[in-house]
């Protein structure tokens, strides 16, 4: 594995990411498969794990399973890890169990710890922007997350370029610094290129860049047709309305420069994000190991000619795919 540390911090963060969001959850426990994920993610030097309070189905239960593995497995390793979790969007009912006010960053946050048996986070995240509470009051929720030793750095997600710009601000004020950005990037979904990459580099702020396979969009899987056991087959967070004939031509033309680079069209996909030098780390789902192994063999070919780039530019354009865009619109 490769690191690059994260921002201006002295924090390294693996190249690639896992996230927990699909496929670790279910109230019976994590499966197998997913666990072996877990175990082959942390043996090829991928420390980095992103939860969020809501992450399941069942709201809640990838934490619980993350936590079960902690006890059983990874509680030894736990200075080997970086853990991260989040608030903000709907997790439980009435008017705290979302956005970003106070009283509901902070009794998050300590449903999270208790659910994943930790007694700390090292990174914990407003989720979304909140357009109906004071930035200073989120900065107040994570000022104490941050002082009360519950988390070791604090992050924001999906926050616009001018928002982040704020909370850089009101933290600094407070003597806090912001540690890193989580926003969704991938060759069809390119909206932090406009702005935000300048915002965090200037400021040395890390980015962490979640759904850079778009979803598993950009794989070879979608080429021709839907197949079974897919995120779309299963009507799940990406629809197939996403699927239009003119995405379908941007990922047939990318994969075939994939081709030529003797790449999947997923390795491309992760190997062109972390092109971006302001990118840390790419978050990455994965259903199987077989395809954390496949994602991991990006890191063999991460360079990229000038004519390479040139090509990828032409048909790397917006895909209309990214769901989060509502928090970055303010
Ligand atoms: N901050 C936020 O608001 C936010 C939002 C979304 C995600 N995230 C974070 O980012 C993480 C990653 O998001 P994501 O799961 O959308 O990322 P992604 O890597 O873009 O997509 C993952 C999906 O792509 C497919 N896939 C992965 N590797 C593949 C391969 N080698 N070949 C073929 N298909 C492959 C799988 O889909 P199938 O299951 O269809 O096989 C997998 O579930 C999440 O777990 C979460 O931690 C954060």
């Amino acid at each position: 594995m490769q690191y690059r540390n994260c921002g201006n911090s002295g924090l390294k963060l693996p190249l690639l990411s896992v996230g927990l969001w699909h496929n670790f959850g279910g109230s019976k426990g994590m499966s197998s498969e997913s666990k072996k994920i877990l175990f082959t993610s942390f043996d090829a030097g991928i420390t980095h794990f992103d939860l969020a309070n809501n992450y399941g189905p069942p709201y809640g239960s990838a934490e619980a399973n993350f936590g079960k593995v902690m006890q059983s497995d990874f509680k030894k390793y736990r200075d080997e890890m970086i853990i991260s979790s989040k608030a903000g969007y709907d997790m439980w009912d009435g008017p705290y169990g979302e956005w970003g006010s106070k009283k509901h960053v902070i009794a998050s946050c300590d449903q999270s710890l208790k659910r994943m048996k930790i007694d700390y986070v090292d990174i914990f995240y407003s989720h979304r922007f909140d357009p109906n509470t004071p930035l200073e009051e989120t900065a107040d929720a994570l000022e104490s997350i941050y002082r009360s030793g519950k988390a070791l750095y604090i992050g924001i997600s999906s926050y616009s370029a001018n928002k982040t710009r704020e909370m850089i601000k009101i933290l600094n004020s407070r003597g806090i610094k912001l540690f890193i950005h989580q926003p969704s990037y991938s060759m069809i979904n390119r909206w932090i290129e406009k702005d935000l990459t300048k915002t965090l580099t200037k400021n040395g702020v890390g980015c962490i860049a979640f759904s850079p396979l778009a979803q598993g969009f950009l794989s070879n899987k979608y080429l021709k047709g839907i197949p079974r056991g897919t995120r779309v087959s299963e009507n799940s967070s990406f629809s197939k309305n996403l699927i239009t004939e003119n995405n379908l031509k941007i990922i047939n033309n990318l994969n075939s420069i994939a081709k030529k680079r003797n790449q999947s069209l997923s390795q491309l996909a992760l190997a062109w994000v972390l092109n971006n030098k302001a990118v840390t780390s790419a978050l990455i789902g994965v259903r199987t190991v077989a395809q954390l192994k496949d994602n991991l063999a990006a890191l063999n070919n991460l360079k990229f000619t000038k004519d390479e780039i040139k090509k990828i530019d032409k048909n790397a354009k917006e895909g209309n795919i990214n769901l989060w865009a509502p928090s970055s619109s303010y």
